[in-house]
């Protein structure tokens, strides 16, 4: 069987991604239960990060000892990839003591150039480009919120940043209408609005935020800045028509969901009035982070 690389949405077929969420699905209702089960004992996950992270750091790490495994966190600048040891020899060289790579880093070139190296799987923990583990979280916190997401309504209003992206391909591969707000100058990259129609993807693009949101299921937004990313920051004036406040909530249906995939800035794209209000499944989506990616690890490693 070849190396099960989990890099990007576009990359793993419908089939197998819906595996995973209901067996992510499964995994969380036997962790609830109390059953514990070490599928990947002896296994060892090495997770590089070029990036801060809360969310995706613990999750993988608790994910993986939860699964029997164990976890290497590495550092870029504290790596030899720091005094600029390529990518390529990196993923030999892991090849050969670690059962799997996680990789949260800057450009996505760096991430497929991990993966074409490796010999082992290779997760994408985040890149400028995409955020495929959030998606898996966020369609899991949404289905089990309101049922099957095929066929229902998301909005995303503010930048059009990688989570974005990962959004444009998740709404091909699970068959969601995408509206989407973005001011000018901050478009999602064309590849993944092409790559998403081209395989089914019902997207609309406006400018305005109310209408993007309009009777939608749920919103979605994320910081207005990315990290990595302050060079194409745009002034906050620019985005605080985009921003997720009670006014714009109130013309989504009466019981749509907010999702924000963390850390939020308060004040910025969203409210606290929506942030902790009745709509907002954000924490949820953090814990589901932890069952969706251990989905993913078993999926990869084929335990
Ligand atoms: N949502 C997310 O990826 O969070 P972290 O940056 O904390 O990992
Ligand atoms: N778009 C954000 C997501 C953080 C989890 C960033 O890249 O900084």
């Amino acid at each position: 069987m070849s190396v099960r690389h989990f890099t990007d949405l576009s990359a793993v077929s419908e089939g197998d991604l819906r595996f995973m969420l209901d067996d992510a699905v499964v995994r969380k209702a036997r962790l609830k239960a109390g059953e514990r089960t070490r599928p990947l004992e002896g296994k060892v996950l090495a997770m590089i990060f070029d990036k801060p992270s809360t969310r995706t750091r613990v999750s993988f790490d608790v994910g993986m000892r939860q699964l029997g495994g164990e976890t290497i966190m590495l550092t870029g600048t504290e790596m030899q990839l720091g005094r600029s040891e390529t990518i390529a020899d990196t993923a030999k060289v892991l090849s050969r003591y670690v059962d799997a790579i996680m990789i949260r880093t800057t450009s996505h070139e760096r991430l497929l150039e991990l993966t074409e190296n490796a010999t082992v799987p290779v997760i994408n923990g985040l890149t400028d480009d995409t955020h495929p583990c959030q998606l898996m979280a966020d369609i899991m916190t949404f289905e089990e919120h309101r049922g099957p997401v095929a066929g229902k309504t998301i909005a995303w209003t503010g930048d059009g940043n990688n989570v974005l992206h990962s959004l444009l391909e998740a709404s091909a591969r699970f068959r969601f209408n995408l509206n989407v707000a973005v001011p000018e100058g901050s478009e999602p990259a064309q590849k993944h609005i092409d790559w998403s129609q081209a395989h089914g993807g019902k997207l609309h693009f406006t400018r305005s935020p109310e209408e993007a949101v309009d009777q939608v299921d749920c919103i979605v937004t994320d910081c207005w800045v990315s990290m990595g990313q302050e060079h194409r920051a745009r002034g906050h004036n620019v985005f605080s028509p985009y921003q997720v406040n009670a006014k714009l909530m109130a013309k989504a249906k009466p019981d749509a969901l907010f999702m924000h995939c963390l850390p939020a800035h308060r004040g910025e794209e969203v409210t606290d009035e929506v942030i902790d209000g009745p709509h907002s499944v954000v924490f949820d989506e953090a814990e589901n982070r932890l069952h969706a990616q251990k989905a993913v690890l078993a999926w990869c490693l084929g335990a």
